[in-house]
């Protein structure tokens, strides 16, 4: 059955990657609609070979869709979720407006995808970083509960949009030239630099990106109890994440079985070449839909300790190809046009 998709963000970063996943995975669809801001109207971008015109989204966009993947920014979801849950679709929302909601599942497809049954007329997509570290640290955390997880993320300019990314080849140019680089997007200049991750803080000193790793992995895993501790960082890397995560676990958790289980978890490839040094860069995760995991190692200062490191397309599994991943359970599950469509309080 063919169905009815629009996007809701669909000149941004994550936007034109779902423009060309939903092409290459051949998802089932009678129409796509592409909606953005007022600014980019009447652009065109291309679906299948097809010039397609981005449309303003209105109150009337929503009409006679059946799936919306939203990736324009928390305030814009929070505007039209009503609007896309009244008309009768389903919302799968990229942004963090609705992840903690009760009402609203959080799903990452290879973790818990029966939590999607639960929905009721919209899906959090979570946090890029999130997903990533989720990846590769279920499929231990299965075998043996993790108790404590601590991880340093190397982020890149992708995460904070399709202008950031440019702002940061601007701004090497700029110091190739022997200029000084500006900053408009990003809050400094990140060519040839990094900066911790500057989402608002907290009273503990965490930051909103280093909050959500936290509480996102716990309602993802169903596992309150999980100890994490996050440090974020920008890096100067055009897309794909990078992560160093620590893992404490009750029991000592041998390398060899760890590598065995990543080996054979789906959307995880063990990427590592001891002899060469050769483990996971973003270059590498770069375009790949796989989270590119390595450096599996025992924690020297601790007896049930493992250490990995792990880079993934921030863009792909970090969002868009999780989002449409969500989209092809709701079609397989058929949980598209739910009897039930009670909007959660969107208001909030
Ligand atoms: P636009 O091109 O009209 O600004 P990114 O994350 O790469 O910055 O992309 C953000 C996406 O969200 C873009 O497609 C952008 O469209 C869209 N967007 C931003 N603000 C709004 C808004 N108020 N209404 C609709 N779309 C929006």
């Amino acid at each position: 059955k063919e169905i009815n998709v629009a996007i809701l963000g669909a000149t941004g970063a994550v936007g034109t990657e779902l423009i060309d996943l939903l092409d290459r995975r051949n998802f089932p669809i009678a129409n796509l609609k592409l909606l953005a801001s007022g600014r980019s109207a009447g652009k065109s971008l291309t679906f299948k070979g097809e010039s397609l015109t981005v449309e303003e989204v209105t109150q009337e966009s929503f009409q006679g869709i059946d799936l919306v993947l939203a990736s324009a920014g928390g305030s814009t979801s929070k505007a039209w979720a009503q609007t896309i849950v009244d008309a009768g679709a389903v919302m799968v929302d990229n942004s963090s407006a609705f992840r903690m909601n009760p009402q609203v599942p959080l799903v990452v497809p290879e973790i818990n995808p029966t939590a999607a049954s639960q929905h009721q007329g919209i899906i959090a997509n979570p946090n890029c970083t999130t997903i990533l570290m989720g990846m590769a640290v279920y499929p231990l955390h299965q075998i043996q509960p993790v108790k404590r997880l601590v991880v340093a993320t190397y982020q890149s300019a992708s995460g904070a949009g399709a202008r950031a990314m440019e702002e940061v080849k601007i701004q090497a140019q700029a110091i190739l030239n022997d200029q000084t680089p500006t900053a408009e997007i990003l809050p400094y200049p990140l060519a040839f630099n990094l900066f911790p991750h500057n989402s608002a803080l907290n009273e503990l000193g965490y930051c909103e990106e280093e909050m959500k790793m936290v509480n996102e992995t716990r309602k993802i895993f169903g596992d309150p109890n999980i100890r994490i501790s996050a440090t974020c960082v920008r890096v100067p890397v055009l897309r794909a994440h990078s992560e160093a995560i620590n893992l404490e676990f009750d029991a000592p958790f041998s390398v060899d079985q760890a590598k065995a289980i990543l080996n054979n978890a789906p959307g995880v490839k063990v990427v590592e070449d001891w002899q060469r040094n050769y483990f996971p860069m973003p270059i590498d995760a770069t375009g790949q839909d796989d989270v590119l995991v390595g450096r599996i190692r025992q924690d020297l200062s601790h007896p049930c300790g493992l250490e990995l490191w792990l880079c993934g397309d921030q863009i792909r599994k970090g969002a868009a190809l999780n989002a449409i991943q969500i989209g092809e359970l709701l079609l397989q599950e058929n949980l598209l046009h739910p009897s039930k469509t009670v909007a959660v309080s969107v208001g909030q």
